[in-house]
């Protein structure tokens, strides 16, 4: 098979929305999301102008983790429908030009998936080797085979009495981790993968892939010199033994080679990696050998939105991926305080946070409701359903409370998740005013919701509309380079880069500017730019070749 050219692929160029089934339209009733709901909202999705969602998994799961718990791999939880409304999805996905990503749990199953009830039942199970099973260090459940922690804190290792072995699980008790050294496993996890990519997937978002293979020899995690989760380990323990192992990086390149077989259109593989930057562009593999095409890039989750501090990050994006390759830009997901929250939920600061993320040269992630301002939720630890929680009440008091104060989104996701917000009535839309949602909406709904945006043109939902379809139109965007403007060029709180393309003798470029402070700044205009094509606000100003003026928190892209 002949390779397509690595430049002018689709999943370059795009424009990714998030959903979280559970939370984005409910339309059978019982305040829970489904497909059905999902599929009535797509001419929305389409009208935004993003060109792919992705999706949080809605395959058979006892929704113990809320889908991240897979007990069948080939079929859809009855509460968000069946596989005849998952086909109708991807078919009104593609017909109105829009690409889909699953998202695939390969690390772990659920521990009621057959395969583990079969591994679990005894040592002589055929399945047995499915799973990573190890005798402890002492019998009788004393004392775990090794220190290995889980990548939520504390041991990974959960004793099963009637067999008397312990079973690995990389997140919580109920995922057990698959054991990819065992070929039968791999070979049914590569056949799960070609029945997806038959079905239509024009790509795959790979949880935790990070941690697919642990040390054969399951020698003990060594020291690390951090309490706090960290690049290096969490509780003073490193994750050298369980994270990144080369057989991984193996795995992900064979992994590529086979969706690289499917073309017309190519399909994509998005990576959840963690990790110092340098360790994470190993699983881009080799030029001749590929591995991920891209990978969340985590850093643009909590980083300050400030000019010094982005253009770092922009530079830093630049060097690591530079062409072919491809930066990500995630603000929010279903695993992290909304990014909005970060900001005092101010919607001119979230525009100019768009802004940055819809003109930066990377594929930005979008999640629900981020366009219409929704607001991360505060609902207390004592009511949240994530299964996270009950973890970090077995920590001792003291660290429960510093985890909480420096990363409130580990311990409660319940919070990032809560229903999409359509309309000003009760409950938002998201399902009928006399049901329960399945999570409390959350504040501010009466403002901040897709039907009253719409009548706004100075909205948020407006500003990301604008972005979007500028990002499409202009070839700059969505994939020129970028070169930083000389910060002595600009004043202190505006920061300024140019999206180039130069094809023999033409260059073409816009230039974008971004005023991070809520104060209105002149200055002279340090390029040849002369006509604003997009701004946050509609409010026009007198920009011109000679001065630019931007207001409080405004951002533009001039021509
Ligand atoms: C990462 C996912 O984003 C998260 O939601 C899930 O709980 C874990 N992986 C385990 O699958």
């Amino acid at each position: 098979m002949t390779r397509q050219p690595e430049t002018d692929l689709w999943w370059k160029k795009t424009t990714v929305y998030q959903i979280y089934p559970r939370s984005f339209m409910d339309s059978s009733g019982n305040g829970i999301g489904d497909l059905e709901g999902i599929i009535s909202k797509l001419d929305y999705v389409k009208d935004l102008g993003v060109e792919t969602i992705w999706f949080s998994p809605f395959y058979t799961s006892p929704q113990e983790d809320f889908g991240y718990d897979i007990a069948n791999y080939k079929d859809i939880a009855p509460e968000y429908g069946t596989m005849a409304n998952c086909d109708k999805l991807i078919q009104e996905i593609h017909d109105r030009g829009m690409k889909i990503i699953m998202d695939l749990v390969l690390n772990h199953t659920s521990d009621k998936h057959p395969w583990f009830l079969e591994s679990k039942s005894s040592r002589d199970n055929p399945k047995r080797d499915w799973y990573v099973w190890q005798d402890g260090k002492k019998p009788k459940g004393k004392a775990p085979p090794n220190n290995w922690q889980a990548r939520i804190t504390g041991s990974g290792w959960y004793y099963d009495e009637n067999t008397d072995q312990w079973y690995w699980a990389q997140f919580l008790p109920f995922q057990p981790d698959l054991n990819y050294r065992n070929p039968e496993v791999k070979a049914k996890m590569f056949g799960t993968v070609r029945f997806w990519l038959e079905k239509g997937a024009d790509g795959f978002r790979l949880d935790i892939i990070d941690s697919l293979y642990e040390d054969a020899a399951f020698r003990n995690n060594p020291l690390s010199r951090h309490l706090l989760p960290s690049e290096d380990g969490v509780l003073f323990k490193s994750t050298k033994m369980t994270m990144h192992h080369p057989d991984t990086m193996i795995f992900v390149q064979e992994l590529r080679k086979l969706i690289d077989e499917y073309s017309n259109p190519s399909r994509f593989l998005v990576g959840e990696v963690e990790g110092p930057m340098p360790t994470i562009k190993k699983y881009c593999g080799e030029v001749n050998n590929p591995g991920l095409n891209s990978i969340f890039l985590f850093e643009t989750l909590g980083v300050k939105l400030q000019p010094k501090t982005i253009r770092k990050l922009l530079n830093k994006f630049n060097q690591y991926y530079p062409d072919p390759f491809i930066p990500t830009w995630v603000s929010s997901n279903h695993d992290i305080m909304r990014r909005i929250s970060r900001f005092n939920n101010d919607l001119e600061i979230a525009k100019l946070n768009a802004a940055l993320q819809l003109t930066a040269r990377a594929v930005p992630y979008i999640y629900y409701g981020e366009e219409i301002g929704l607001q991360q939720n505060s609902i207390p630890l004592s009511d949240s359903l994530d299964a996270v929680v009950s973890r970090f009440r077995k920590l001792p008091k003291v660290i429960q409370k510093l985890l909480q104060k420096i990363t409130s989104e580990a311990i409660h996701r319940d919070n990032c998740r809560t229903p999409m917000q359509w309309t000003p009535s009760q409950n938002a839309g998201f399902c009928s005013p006399s049901i329960k949602p399945w999570l409390p909406v959350s504040s501010g709904y009466q403002d901040r919701n897709v039907e009253t945006m719409y009548n706004n043109p100075d909205s948020i939902l407006h500003c990301y509309k604008r972005f979007l379809q500028i990002r499409k139109q202009y070839s700059v965007l969505n994939s020129g380079r970028m070169t930083l403007i000389a910060s002595e060029l600009l004043p202190k709180q505006v920061l300024g880069f140019s999206r180039w393309i130069k094809t023999s003798d033409v260059k073409e470029e816009v230039n974008i500017f971004l005023n991070f402070e809520d104060t209105l700044v002149e200055f002279s205009n340090p390029t040849a730019s002369k006509n604003i094509i997009a701004s946050t606000t509609i409010v026009k100003a007198e920009n011109n070749e000679q001065k630019i003026i931007l207001r409080p928190y405004e951002a533009i892209i001039m021509e």
